[in-house]
């Protein structure tokens, strides 16, 4: 088992509420266990600038609460090329780092297998960090817990003003290709209909479930698209409704990154401080390529390879059905 003294720790891609409790737990694990921590800057990008530097227990002193990320982030392009990944080594390499933990979602943990792949000196663990909760190998990734929260406060304010006016919502929710936060907030907010990427809605159905609702008198609808719906947006779908469902002031909102931000939850706070612990624990132990996720309230190793090829959000047709019926 190769003994590793200098760690590095980054957070790429989307920030995600939670993120500082994880490098918060990474930093001071890796030093309660005797190691050298390094902090690189906006994630890949500053591993191939060398934009990094030395972290110590109070480096990550108060930012518990802190959305965002104090490592700052980046969608780095440059990295997925051979020179630059060859840049990111020659840094790691003079920096004698010889282990790293990543944070992030898929791209970020893409990116992490290839790079150890290709130079399987430097260990490294994933933590899936990000508001989509799309990766194999963990019930909940760090941030989706607080993002949704975000979106069913901003959802129970469009209500009240919904219910006001008698008006109909189309409302568009982040999550790229999942559904999970379009499913949880609209179970959490009684949506009248749930739009997914993962589960075909015929717009027909739409139409009638909507018609439906105003016989029976709904004073409000709301519907919840999830962005990666395969029929659009939120605005083109409120285009073909409008034409067939006549006596409802139709409004579209469009939620957009500040679903993203604000103070990580006690949930992802808890999640993220677990998965830093692990993730350098996992380290020590000598493995490499994995990502550590949480399943059945229990830590578990699964291969960055699996996380991705599988990294899906499977959808609870149990919980869709039930919010169907709730909506009634
Ligand atoms: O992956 C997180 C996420 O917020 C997705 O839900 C969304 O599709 C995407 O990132 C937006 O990315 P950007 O902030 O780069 O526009």
């Amino acid at each position: 088992m190769p003994k590793i003294s200098k760690l590095a720790v980054l957070t790429s891609g989307g920030d995600a509420p939670g993120m500082n409790p994880c490098i918060r737990s990474v930093v001071r694990t890796a030093i309660y266990n005797g190691l050298d921590v390094t902090g690189i800057r906006r994630g890949y990008q500053g591993l191939i600038d060398g934009d990094m530097y030395q972290m110590e227990t109070r480096s990550v002193s108060n930012i518990l609460n802190l959305g965002g990320t104090i490592l700052k982030t980046a969608r780095c392009l440059a990295f997925r090329t051979d020179e630059g990944m060859e840049l990111a080594y020659q840094n790691i390499k003079k920096h004698q780092i010889d282990a790293m933990v990543v944070i992030g979602g898929d791209g970020t943990f893409t990116g992490a297998l290839r790079f150890s792949q290709k130079y399987p000196d430097v260990a490294v663990i994933g933590v899936p960090g990000t508001i989509d909760n799309d990766l194999y190998g963990s019930t909940y990734t760090v941030g989706f817990d607080t993002a949704t929260n975000t979106v069913i406060q901003a959802i129970d304010k469009i209500r009240d003003t919904a219910d006001a006016h008698d008006r109909l919502f189309f409302i568009e929710v982040m999550g790229r290709d999942s559904g999970a936060i379009a499913l949880r907030a609209g179970i959490s907010c009684g949506a009248e209909a749930i739009l997914l990427p993962e589960k075909e809605t015929a717009i027909d159905d739409l139409i009638e479930n909507l018609k439906n609702g105003q016989r029976k008198k709904k004073s409000s609808s709301i519907v919840i698209v999830a962005e990666g719906d395969k029929h659009g947006g939120a605005y083109d779908i409120a285009k073909i409704v409008e034409k067939e469902v006549k006596n409802y002031d139709i409004k579209v909102t469009i939620l957009g990154h500040l679903q993203r931000g604000g103070s990580p939850s006690a949930f992802d706070r808890v999640l993220g401080s677990r998965l830093g612990f692990a993730a350098v624990n996992a380290l020590i132990a000598g493995e490499s390529q994995k990502m550590v996720g949480l399943e059945a309230n229990h830590i578990k190793l699964t291969g960055l390879e699996e996380a991705l090829t599988q990294h899906q959000f499977k959808l609870e047709e149990d919980l869709m059905q039930m919010a169907e019926i709730l909506s009634i």
